[in-house]
């Protein structure tokens, strides 16, 4: 790789990391897997190392490698922040009980007195409170260790600044209280809505919103954000001793903390299964998500006697709701083309009940999650359904191997249409690269081929684009040049004026300019403006579609992963077949070719062999520079060769052209 060619990708990697960062830190979201991530660092780090001058201060690399809460100030927690065992059904929960009465030496018939809480989905985070004025507040972190988030707790309405106190309940000298931040299900979709529409990436549930909106280094925005919190536990209480949980409980809400009010007292392991059922019916109705509730010894002393492992208190659990997912086996796996020509795997598996729905398939996203999770055909796997998202596999079951199962491959053509399938450096997804003629992308390409900024084929909406491919009456593109009267009034709801309407747009478009010609083909990553960019630098579509991966990465705006999704695009049989039979049809492009004015001015220049001056991208720029242009191959229109060492076969052809031949010298005196 030249020096130029390594100079874009480092900064097309510092990007896209970048980018990914701020997904995974700032968002909670991340769009690709850690190994996916880890290739980009590793990539750029090689690249910096070959190229010691592209290195630079706020490179990624410098940073990736520390923990995110770098951040922000780290506080540590007085006693750890543990976390809490599962029970996932009544019998395991029976058993806990017994386990806690064995621990305290008490009779089996005896009923414990337990608190239960919902279970909330969100952020665990602790606050401090001195004289009942809050000091400072800090994220789980490690359980150890937090994130200082004290100016962006302090925007929550559900945090009080200073505690209230009346004459039934002193303020601690120091008052350390747990709870959990969290967003409200209905707000989560509020503002996913708004970040739809603004373009902002969404969050993927409310419990990554909130952990998002919390870990923000801008206060104000954590102040945007529809933030709640509950309260529900203890750190250390200096001055004032509880008797029992729900004392305690009592005593937050006196001093103005947000307590769930459905919270229970609970006496013995009936009371609560049957407050565990109830929940779970009003799982959905709730306002907040939850997975299950959490079960507390009530008495403290109970609770100080049963202490704590290095993970999780002895006197608390947590009581799961049925799990949205279940175990099956795989038998085989198809891929799904999407409307973008993203290939999707789908694992086909025995039909499965989770959580009420019977699944027979599920997404396993792509090669990287397939590799991640070693999933393979024949494999017991578990799959999960959450809320209304498509069901995906979670992970493999690997203790049930039998050895006889198979690696999944991906296709090398696609299902839909028999194009190449290929997957571009630094993308998870593989792609068909069929463009116009696969069936799975064509409505979605003949909707982006009549917009405004393409061919501006007024007329031809979502409705009328479905059924013209659905009733087989357009197969391509370029099939709506070729649509007759009478084929549109098959359409619904379509009269005689309507269908003169239409046939005159398409009419119309026939004569267009080559850069709304090249952005309405619909090649991945040209949009409007590169299209443009494209159309001024080559003139033509004949031009375009002969260009090298090297000749693209030429253009200032064009890097490798462009560059090569055009490449690949003009490399599709079909797609060249499509544009043909476009041409044929009668559609005039005009030629956008801006000649430069300088002492280049309309001449054109093709190189051959090595320079040693300079970069063939270097002598490209300064020919520009004048107002003259680089072919990619020798041709009648070419005026000059610039021949370098070890020339390769367009000598011989210029030669037969009659074409004139100069050295580097002279070349540099041209441009001097
Ligand atoms: S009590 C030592 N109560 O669940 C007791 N935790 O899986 C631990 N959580 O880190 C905290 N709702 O962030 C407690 N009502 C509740 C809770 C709750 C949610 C979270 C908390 C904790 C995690 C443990």
């Amino acid at each position: 790789m030249e020096r130029e060619e390594a100079k874009k990708r480092v900064e097309e990697l510092r990007e896209l990391i970048n980018y990914h960062n701020y997904r995974y830190y700032v968002l909670d979201d991340p769009t690709i897997s850690d190994a996916e991530y880890d290739r980009l660092v590793i990539e750029l780090q090689q690249l910096e190392e070959r190229f010691p001058d592209l290195k630079t201060p706020d490179s990624p690399t410098q940073r990736v490698g520390h923990p995110p809460a770098e951040k922000f100030n780290t506080i540590p927690h007085t006693i750890p922040m543990l976390s809490l065992d599962n029970v996932f059904d009544e019998d395991e929960f029976i058993a806990f009980d017994k386990r806690v009465k064995r621990f305290l030496n008490i009779a089996d018939k005896e009923h414990i007195e337990y608190v239960g809480e919902p279970k909330m989905d969100g952020v665990g985070v602790e606050l401090v409170y001195e004289d009942g004025v809050f000091k400072v507040g800090s994220t789980r972190g490690d359980g150890f260790i937090g994130e200082d988030v004290t100016s962006n707790l302090k925007t929550i309405p559900d945090v009080p600044l200073v505690l209230k106190s009346d004459s039934s309940i002193r303020i601690p000298r120091r008052l350390e209280v747990r709870g959990e931040v969290y967003m409200e299900k209905k707000k989560f979709a509020i503002l996913n809505r708004r970040r739809g529409e603004k373009g902002e990436p969404l969050f993927a549930n409310p419990r990554n919103a909130a952990a998002g909106s919390l870990r923000q280094l801008d206060p104000m925005i954590t102040a945007k954000r529809p933030l709640n919190v509950f309260f529900y536990a203890a750190g250390v209480v200096e001055g004032i001793k509880f008797k029992t949980h729900w004392e305690f409980l009592k005593a937050l809400e006196k001093w103005g903390f947000r307590v769930n009010s459905r919270s229970r007292l609970l006496r013995g392991v009936d009371e609560v299964i049957r407050y565990y059922r109830e929940m779970a019916e009003l799982r959905e109705e709730l306002e907040y998500e939850t997975d299950g509730v959490v079960i507390k010894v009530n008495r403290i002393d109970f609770q100080e006697r049963l202490g704590s492992t290095s993970k999780a208190p002895r006197w608390a659990v947590a009581f799961k709701f049925e799990a949205k997912q279940a175990t099956t086996v795989i038998r085989d796996v198809v891929f799904n083309v999407g409307r973008t020509g993203a290939v999707t795997p789908v694992a086909i598996f025995d039909p499965v009940k989770i959580g009420g729905v019977e699944v027979t398939r599920a997404t396993l996203h792509n090669e990287d999650e397939i590799k991640r999770k070693d999933v393979r055909i024949g494999d017991t796997v578990v799959v999960q359904r959450a809320g209304d998202v498509i069901p995906e596999v979670v992970s493999v079951i690997v203790s049930k191997r039998k050895g006889s199962e198979k690696r999944i491959v991906f296709p090398e053509s696609c299902p839909e249409c028999g194009a190449r399938v290929i997957r571009i450096e630094g993308e998870a997804a593989h792609r068909c690269t069929g463009g116009l003629s696969c069936p799975a992308q064509l409505k979605e390409s003949i909707k982006h081929f009549c917009c405004k900024e393409g061919m501006d084929i007024e007329g031809i909406g979502e409705k009328i684009i479905s059924q013209l491919v659905d009733k087989g009456i357009v197969k391509d593109i370029a099939d709506l040049y070729f649509l007759r009267k009478d084929d549109l009034l098959k359409l619904e709801r379509m009269g005689s004026k309507l269908a003169d309407n239409i046939l005159n747009a398409i009419e119309r478009s026939k004569e267009t300019k080559l850069e709304k010609f090249l952005y309405a083909l619909g090649i991945r990553n040209v949009g409007e403006h590169l299209a443009r960019v494209l159309a001024r630098e080559f003139g033509s579509i004949e031009v375009i579609r002969e260009l090298s991966v090297e000749e693209l990465m030429g253009i200032r705006e064009i890097g490798p992963v462009v560059a090569e999704s055009i490449y690949n695009f003009f490399r599709e049989k079909r797609n060249n077949q499509v544009i043909q039979k476009l041409l044929k049809a009668g559609v005039k492009i005009k030629s956008e070719r801006v000649e430069k004015r300088g002492v280049l001015s309309g001449k054109t220049f093709v190189f051959t062999g090595a320079l040693s001056g300079m970069t063939r991208s270097e002598a490209k720029k300064k020919v520009e520079e004048l107002g003259g242009s680089v072919a990619p191959s020798v041709s009648k229109k070419v005026d000059y060769l610039v021949v370098g060492s070890e020339p390769g076969s367009k000598l011989d052809e210029a030669k037969k052209l009659g074409i004139r031949i100069i050295t580097e010298e002279e070349f540099i005196k041209m441009i001097s």
